[in-house]
C-alpha cells in the first residue's frame, strides 16, 4: 500500500536502505521536491497534460506537499491549489491547506466553504490509509478514502474536469473503476516508473466529467 509498515529488524532497514538508494529520492532532494511522489504525478502530467494554466486543483492526501508543489507550479499565478491532509503540511506557495481528516463531515464542510462554489477543474487523490498489513483491512479502507474522493468530484468538478485517483489493485477496485466510468468519459490506468513496482498502487485518471 502507501504507507510504510514500520517493523523492527529486517523490513524496516531494507525501507531505509531503498530509500536512501533510490533515484527519486536523490532527485527530490536535488530539485527542490518535498517528495519522491512528485515523479508519480510529473509522468502522468507528462503523458496526459492534466494541468495547465489557470487551473482550479483540489489536492486530497496532500502532505508533505509534493504534488501540491508541482500542481501550483503549473497551475501559476492565475490558478488555485486547494490541498487537505490528516496530517500538518508546511506552507507551499501558492497553496491553501486545510487539515483533517477527509472522511470526517466537519473536514469536508470545511474543504467546500473554502471553495466557495468555485467549479474545480481537477480533483487528486494520492490519499492512503497507514497499513496495517492486513489485507482484509486496508484494501476496504483504501477503496473508502478512493470512493469518498469520487463523491466530492461529482459534487465539485465543472463539467468536463477530471480526478486522478490512487488506488491499488485488489477488491472493490473493479467497482471503482465502474463508478468512475459512470461519472467520467474516459477511465484509464496508469503506473508511474516512480510508483514500486512491487506495490499494487496504481493511479485512475477519470477524464471529463459527465455529471
Ligand atoms: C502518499 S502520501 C501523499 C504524498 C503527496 N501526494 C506528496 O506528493 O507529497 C498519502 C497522504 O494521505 C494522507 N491521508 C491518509 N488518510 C487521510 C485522510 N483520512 N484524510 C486526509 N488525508 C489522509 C496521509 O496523511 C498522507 O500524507
Amino acid at each position: 500500500m502507501g504507507g510504510r509498515r514500520v517493523t523492527r529488524g529486517g523490513s524496516s532497514s531494507r525501507w531505509l536502505r531503498e530509500h536512501f538508494d533510490d533515484p527519486y529520492v536523490k532527485r527530490a532532494r536535488q530539485e527542490g521536491y518535498r517528495s519522491r511522489a512528485s515523479y508519480k504525478l510529473l509522468e502522468i502530467q507528462q503523458r496526459d497534460r492534466l494541468i495547465t494554466p489557470g487551473m482550479t486543483v483540489v489536492d486530497l492526501g496532500a502532505a508533505p506537499g509534493g504534488w501540491s508543489q508541482l500542481a501550483a507550479r503549473l497551475t501559476g499565478s492565475g490558478g488555485r491549489v486547494v490541498a487537505l491532509d490528516i496530517l500538518p503540511m508546511d506552507p507551499v506557495p501558492g497553496v491553501e491547506f486545510i487539515q483533517g481528516d477527509f472522511r470526517e463531515q466537519q473536514v469536508l464542510d470545511r474543504l467546500l466553504e473554502c471553495l466557495g462554489g468555485c467549479p474545480v477543474d481537477l480533483v487528486m487523490s494520492d490519499m492512503a490509509p497507514n497499513i496495517s498489513g492486513i489485507k482484509a483491512m486496508d484494501q476496504p479502507r483504501a477503496i473508502y478514502l478512493a470512493e469518498l474522493a469520487l463523491d466530492l468530484s461529482c459534487s465539485v468538478l465543472a463539467p468536463g474536469g477530471d480526478l486522478l485517483l490512487k488506488g491499488f489493485e485488489g477488491e472493490g477496485m473493479e467497482e471503482l473503476r465502474r463508478g468512475l466510468r459512470s461519472a467520467f468519459r474516459k477511465v484509464v490506468t496508469r503506473k508511474p516508473a516512480a510508483s514500486r513496482p512491487r506495490s499494487r498502487e496504481v493511479y485512475l485518471l477519470a477524464r471529463g466529467c459527465i455529471l
